[in-house]
């Protein structure tokens, strides 16, 4: 047996994470023969909560979880990481204004970043969940600076995923069969789930999305609105926030990370963004295409960009340099 790897998750008491410790705890995500130690931060008025979480992890008698360590202590959850998965954030509370609630989460993610920086491995990997997952991860790499800022990155895979099955759906096809979407951007209806590039195999043979979709305005109209509200229409419908489908893509992101994406395959991840890549504005944490090998992702290069992509996705770089802007003042102040 492997040595046993420290994973934290944060926010460990909250809904996505029930759904995603199982996964992590029974080898989904780091492999099967790879044992872990989980360590699960919240706040102190969740650590009762939190003691439930843990209860039910021994309960499911799971034979790689070597350890599990609740605390509310930075110290004690970050210490020698080889993976975080930061999920727990300032959620947006009724009367609170939008600069105050970035504000908080500039604070949160200043805080962890410094304890990567202090506690963590330097080749741990950091995936950042909790929203404004593009900004709140930027503010965690960059209160690391001995931590590669490539070594973090935020979720824009549940929208991939989201855009994978819209497609696959409309096809007739299962979920599996549909590559290469691309969401670029921000986590929020200004992303733009792009499938100029995305291919659907139908009975073996591999061929364009607007080929076998065949409905140009479907996929340049509904389709895009779709995956860009999907997480709006969740909510009301369920009145809590996509947790299944989150941990599901939380799984995807880091198993990607660990084990690599498949030849001739490629994943939508928030990543940093620099040497103006596709037009990007540097020193943003920006959804691309991404390719993984060794634990080393890149960029998918010279994928031709038409003026209907283009203007979305400016559109959603904008979003993000005006809020990174905002955030790194706090950062300052
Ligand atoms: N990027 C994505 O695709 C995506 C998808 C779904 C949800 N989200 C975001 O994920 C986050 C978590 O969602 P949820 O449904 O699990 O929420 P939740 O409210 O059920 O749980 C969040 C947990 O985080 C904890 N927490 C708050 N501040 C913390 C801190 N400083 N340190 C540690 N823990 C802290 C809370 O106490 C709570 O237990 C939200 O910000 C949500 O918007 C992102
Ligand atoms: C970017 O997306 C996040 C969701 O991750 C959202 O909270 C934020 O408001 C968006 N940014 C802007 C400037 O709209
Ligand atoms: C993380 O940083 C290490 C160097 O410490 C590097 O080798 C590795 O490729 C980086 N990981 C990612 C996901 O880019």
């Amino acid at each position: 047996m492997a040595e046993p790897i420290r994973v934290l998750v944060t926010g460990a008491a909250g809904q996505i994470a029930y759904s995603l410790l199982y996964s992590i705890a029974n080898g989904d995500v780091f492999g099967k023969d790879q044992p872990v130690v989980l360590m699960l931060l919240d706040i102190p008025p969740m650590l009762p909560v939190l003691d439930g979480v843990v209860m039910e992890l021994q309960d499911c008698a799971l034979p790689l979880l070597k350890e599990v360590i609740p605390t509310d202590q930075e110290e004690v959850a970050f210490k020698d990481l080889d993976a975080a998965i930061l999920v727990g954030s300032m959620p947006r509370k009724d009367g609170m204004e939008r600069k105050d609630l970035l504000k908080a989460n500039v604070a949160i993610f200043k805080s962890q970043g410094a304890a990567l920086d202090k506690y963590a491995k330097k080749t741990v990997k950091v995936l950042v969940v909790g929203n404004p997952a593009n900004t709140n991860c930027l503010i965690a790499a960059k209160s690391a600076p001995s931590i590669p800022k490539e070594n973090f990155s935020c979720l824009t895979r549940l929208d991939h995923n989201r855009a994978c099955s819209q497609v696959a759906s409309r096809c007739g096809v299962p979920a599996d069969k549909v590559k290469n979407v691309i969401i670029w951007g921000n986590h929020s209806s200004t992303q733009y789930p792009d499938v100029h590039h995305c291919v659907v195999n139908v009975q073996g043979s591999v061929k364009p999305a607007f080929d076998v979709v065949k409905d140009d305005d479907w996929l340049k109209g509904s389709f895009i609105a779709t995956v860009q509200q999907r997480g709006a229409a969740v909510i009301k419908a369920r009145k809590l926030s996509s947790a299944m489908s989150a941990a599901k893509a939380i799984c995807d992101h880091m198993r990607n990370i660990w084990m690599g994406t498949a030849e001739g395959e490629f994943i939508s991840m928030g990543v940093y963004s620099s040497g103006n890549t596709y037009g990007v504005p540097d020193d943003l944490i920006y959804s691309f295409p991404v390719t993984i090998k060794d634990k080393t992702w890149k960029i998918v290069d010279a994928l031709t960009i038409n003026d209907f992509s283009r203007a979305r996705m400016d559109a959603t770089a904008a979003e993000l340099v005006e809020e990174r802007d905002a955030a790194t003042s706090f950062l300052s102040a």
